[in-house]
């Protein structure tokens, strides 16, 4: 999964704005390439409606290339839904999504990000922590439709100097 820096190809600044009812032809589609245990039409409908909910898309050439849903808590925010279109990877279109998610956060607040990812997703592990989160608890029974474990990803407010400081490489996966 690693590649050579001269294949890194150029990051895209997609437009980040609020999901609205029209995205979600576009938004479920690639839900459904990119999970296994997949959210439907509804699912989104619901997400949507719901008063603590922050629905986001990525748009590129006016096109959804990506989308994340999160959830208001009191003091955190809890990232429950991420992806990208499988032909648009690579090119930091989720790391776009999550640093307007990291310009949410607030000293006061909204301290934290958490982001359950399931054990077996590694390209969701591997770009929480490129972009600064680190895994500080495995949640067992999370899923109604497998025994798979979960890794839970936080990152905090005082971590944002940290990220540019440090390379996508190095830190421990596990804290
Ligand atoms: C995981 C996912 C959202 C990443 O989206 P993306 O737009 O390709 O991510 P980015 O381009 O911003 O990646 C940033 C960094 O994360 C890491 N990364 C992301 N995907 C990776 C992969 N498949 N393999 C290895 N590292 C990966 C890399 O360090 C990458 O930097 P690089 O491309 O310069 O090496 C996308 O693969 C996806 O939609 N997967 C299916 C849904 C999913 O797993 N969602 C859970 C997200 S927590």
């Amino acid at each position: 999964m690693k590649r050579k820096r001269s294949e890194t190809p150029t990051p895209v600044r997609p437009v980040i704005r609020t999901m609205d009812r029209r995205d979600f032809v576009e938004v479920v589609a690639i839900e459904y390439t990119a999970f296994e245990h997949h959210w439907s039409y509804q699912d989104f409908v619901a997400a949507q409606e719901h008063p603590n909910n922050v629905c986001r898309v990525a748009e590129l050439d006016d096109a959804v290339a990506g989308y994340m849903i999160y959830k208001l808590a009191r003091a955190r925010l809890e990232l429950v839904n991420l992806a990208v279109a499988a032909p648009l990877r690579r090119q930091g279109i989720a790391t776009a999504l999550l640093d307007k998610l990291k310009s949410q956060l607030s000293q006061q607040r909204r301290t934290r990000i958490t982001a359950p990812v399931r054990e077996r997703n590694l390209a969701g592990q591997l770009l929480l922590r490129a972009c600064g989160f680190r895994c500080v608890e495995v949640l067992h029974g999370t899923y109604d439709e497998s025994d798979e474990d979960a890794y839970l990803f936080r990152f905090r407010h005082r971590d944002l100097g940290l990220v540019s400081m440090r390379p996508a490489g190095l830190g421990p996966l596990v804290e």
